[in-house]
């Protein structure tokens, strides 16, 4: 990089993405532990969303479910507070160019680190009908997501770290032969990112897929009875007392919810329920996240009454993006020798 670069990036600001499988209803895990974040970021940064379906095909989808839900989870987006005037937010697949850096990017990957990759391994165990190339490649898709933007910051959860991890190896081993073409993108895990887990099993994630356990995940979209009622369900332990502690997982993750919906600290809620039962406490935990999800909801409901709009706001955040996308696509081509007429 040259010095005129360096001195016109000084104050600039940094480039964050990420993005959301289409493949299964979002819930509040999602909310609190991520779309949440983006929303208190999205002032401070350049932002890019993307609704990721490409990633989505690696397993299984239903055609029309597919183009429903990626939709509604850009819908969902926007809901939740990300503010499509300050965001550049797409659909995945409307933007080629990152089908077109994945295969520039795979003949840098090795067959030996993505035979690492724990979701590979895990994915390829649960779906042996379907162990398809694409599961294979998934993670070097999803560094060229992050690197044609050239994302400084990618948040993510903790499943997602190896992957970023493979990104920024990539990058370097790309860097390492043409010179600084990439961004070497960092993980960004939230400090007040909460992790949610499943109400039935709370020592799993609370899973976007409602198969399992309907009473395991809440959805955004849930109503307020489905809500409550999955809270009253929810699996805690054998004591009556709410309190943080070890052994607790389930009374663990109520209070970690709680405290996302009111912002409220465990000391606090510790106090505000000492000497009360569990089911006065679900029922708190049930109406305050109920509260904060109807306004997200009434959001979400206007847009997609309103594709028109939704669909041009998803057409200009892919043009925007692929202006952006299309600029590194062109230096990485001539890089690698691509001829250019
Ligand atoms: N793999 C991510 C997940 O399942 C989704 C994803 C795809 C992503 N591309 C990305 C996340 C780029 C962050 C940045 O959660």
């Amino acid at each position: 990089m040259d010095n005129t670069n360096n001195v016109s990036n000084i104050n600039k600001k940094k480039i964050i993405l990420s993005g959301i499988q289409p493949s299964g209803n979002l819930n509040i895990g999602t909310y609190f532990g991520a779309i949440k974040n983006w929303v208190n970021l999205q002032n401070d940064y350049i932002n890019y969303f993307c609704v990721v379906d490409m990633h989505a095909i690696t397993v299984r989808q239903e055609p029309a479910q597919l183009r429903r839900r990626s939709l509604e989870v850009a819908a969902t987006y926007i809901a939740c507070g990300i503010d499509p005037g300050i965001c550049t937010l797409f659909i995945q697949s409307h933007v080629p160019a990152h089908a077109q850096l994945s295969w520039v990017l795979s003949c840098y990957s090795m067959f030996g680190e993505l035979s690492r990759m724990t979701q590979f391994k895990e994915k390829s165990e649960q779906h042996t009908d379907n162990i398809n190339a694409g599961l294979f490649t998934y993670p070097v898709l999803m560094a060229a997501d992050i690197l044609i933007y050239n994302a400084h910051l990618v948040p993510v959860g903790a499943d997602q770290k190896q992957h970023l991890e493979l990104a920024r190896d990539i990058a370097v081993r790309f860097n390492s032969v043409y010179g600084d073409v990439f961004t070497i993108p960092e993980p960004y895990i939230p400090k007040d990112g909460a992790k949610i887990y499943s109400l039935q099993e709370p020592d799993k994630k609370m899973s976007k897929s409602d198969s399992a356990n309907e009473n395991s995940s809440v959805f955004i979209m849930d109503k307020k009875d489905d809500i409550i009622r999955k809270f009253k369900r929810a699996v805690t332990d054998s004591e009556a007392e709410v309190r943080f502690a070890g052994g607790k997982d389930g009374i663990n993750n109520l209070m970690s919810i709680y405290s996302c919906a009111t912002g409220k600290n465990f000391d606090e809620t510790e106090k505000e329920f000492a000497g009360r039962g569990y089911g006065d406490f679900k029922l708190a935990v049930g109406e305050a996240v109920a509260e904060v999800l109807a306004p997200i909801q009434k959001r979400f409901y206007e847009l997609m009454d309103n594709k028109d709009v939704l669909e041009k706001i998803l057409r200009d955040g892919a043009d925007k993006a692929a202006y952006a996308a299309n600029k590194t696509l062109s230096k990485v081509y001539k890089k690698i020798g691509f001829l250019q007429i």
